[in-house]
């Protein structure tokens, strides 16, 4: 009963975390969008020193004009719209995410024995101090470089997270790796919002409210880590969803395979803020593309030499071992309410029909059984893929 109120936990919050996230995602998107499409004033009434720019748009049916400012307009209209909640509230629920799924079954979802035998509270240690350092390094990074070194600033920070996903994958599960890497970064981008946008805004605000020209510098900081957040979008997105996808941080060496997406999502990213300025430069999705394939080809599952004979009963040995304990109708293991994704795997033809996830799952990535908590071994793995290479037959 436990397991199934926590799995319709899990359910409700993912689908608060997953709008708040396009409600937040897609206004810095909006934002970025229109800045980059931003045109100097077409009505010489729009006095040119107060505004930087203009943009026209049509949309639902209406027509949209909207200003950017220099800096503040002579006064402070009656209503103020900010944007801050689609944020925090994208960042709370998909820390409750990760709390009701990771930290709450650590044992299970972060801790995999044959890479480390961590204790459940070594790991939350690890990765709620992680999202802490995280944030500082980052933060440390853009105040020290100022706004004038942003690709050393880039740079570095992708060597940072290259030594964190690298230690990781020495301590974690791929899978925890990768989603912790994910929440590192969601993390650097709340914060953003929370400790140094919203802030500089309050001093352009209290500025004008008190009569005071605003420095400019505030409206400045606030832009920097704006675009910074707009440029880590897609990477946060492809580490959330490459969490279903064993084949990436299934791999032996997940730490590549994340920071290659990483770079590539960026990369994509930078393709569409260079468009809307008016640049399209297409040399980058074709060499996102190229990159992506190659990628697929280099992560490729090896070729097994199919010298082996594996019996049926043996292979199914090998399942009720190692997979029976959750992938059953009536599952064991603690924790597990009913079979993970509807698979049970407890009947010949139940294994058979399954044979193409068994491969998926526990033979070309490592990511069954969960946490590797039934203790499977390599040679397990090498028998059960022998058996699916001879056609998964049931002899
Ligand atoms: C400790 C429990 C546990 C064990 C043992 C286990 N699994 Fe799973 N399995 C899960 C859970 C939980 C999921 C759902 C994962 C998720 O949330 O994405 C799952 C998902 C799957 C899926 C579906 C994946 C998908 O995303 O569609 C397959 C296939 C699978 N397991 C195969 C196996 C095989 C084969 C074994 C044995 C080698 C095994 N599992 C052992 C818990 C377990």
């Amino acid at each position: 009963m436990e397991a199934y109120a926590g799995e319709w936990l899990q359910f409700l919050i993912r689908w608060v975390h997953l709008i708040t996230g396009i409600a937040w995602i897609g206004a810095s998107f909006y934002f970025i969008w229109l800045d980059n499409h931003l045109r100097p004033p077409l009505a010489a009434s729009d006095a040119p020193d107060a505004i930087g720019g203009e943009v026209w748009a049509i949309h639902g049916g209406g027509f949209y004009h909207v200003e950017k400012f220099r800096v503040a307009p002579a006064a402070l209209p009656p209503t103020l719209h900010w944007f801050k909640w689609e944020a925090y509230s994208t960042w709370l629920s998909g820390f409750a995410l990760f709390v009701v799924l990771y930290w709450w079954h650590a044992d299970t979802y972060m801790i995999d024995r044959s890479v480390a035998a961590l204790s459940p509270a070594q790991a939350v240690t690890i990765s709620g101090a992680l999202l802490l350092v995280g944030w500082l390094v980052y933060d440390q990074l853009c105040k020290r470089l100022g706004f004038t070194h942003e690709r050393l600033l880039g740079v570095l920070l992708v060597a940072f997270l290259t030594v964190v996903a690298w230690g990781l994958s020495h301590l974690f599960s791929g899978r925890a790796m990768f989603i912790q890497i994910g929440a590192m970064l969601g993390t650097m981008m709340a914060a953003n919002v929370l400790l140094v946008i919203i802030p500089s805004q309050r001093v352009l605000v209290a500025a004008k409210e008190e009569g005071r020209a605003p420095d400019p510098i505030h409206g400045l900081r606030g832009k920097q880590r704006s675009v910074h957040n707009n440029y880590l979008t897609l990477p946060v997105l492809v580490t959330m969803i490459s969490n279903h996808y064993p084949m990436t941080y299934g791999h032996p060496h997940p730490w590549i395979v994340l920071l290659a997406m990483l770079l590539l999502a960026a990369w994509v990213r930078h393709f569409f803020n260079l468009r809307h300025r008016g640049r399209t430069v297409w040399a980058i999705p074709a060499s996102a593309a190229v990159g992506a394939l190659a990628l697929a080809i280099a992560i490729a599952p090896a070729k097994p030499s199919g010298a082996m004979r594996v019996s049926f009963a043996d292979a199914q040995s090998i399942i009720r071992a190692r997979c029976t304990a959750c992938h059953a109708v009536q599952p064991r293991q603690q924790g597990i309410a009913v079979a993970p994704k509807g698979i049970v795997l407890e009947t010949p033809a139940q294994i058979v029909a399954n044979a193409a996830a068994i491969r998926a799952q526990a033979v070309t990535s490592r990511a069954m059984p969960l946490g590797n908590l039934t203790g499977m071994t390599d040679d397990e793995r090498a028998r059960l893929a022998a058996w699916l290479d001879a056609g998964a037959h049931v002899d």
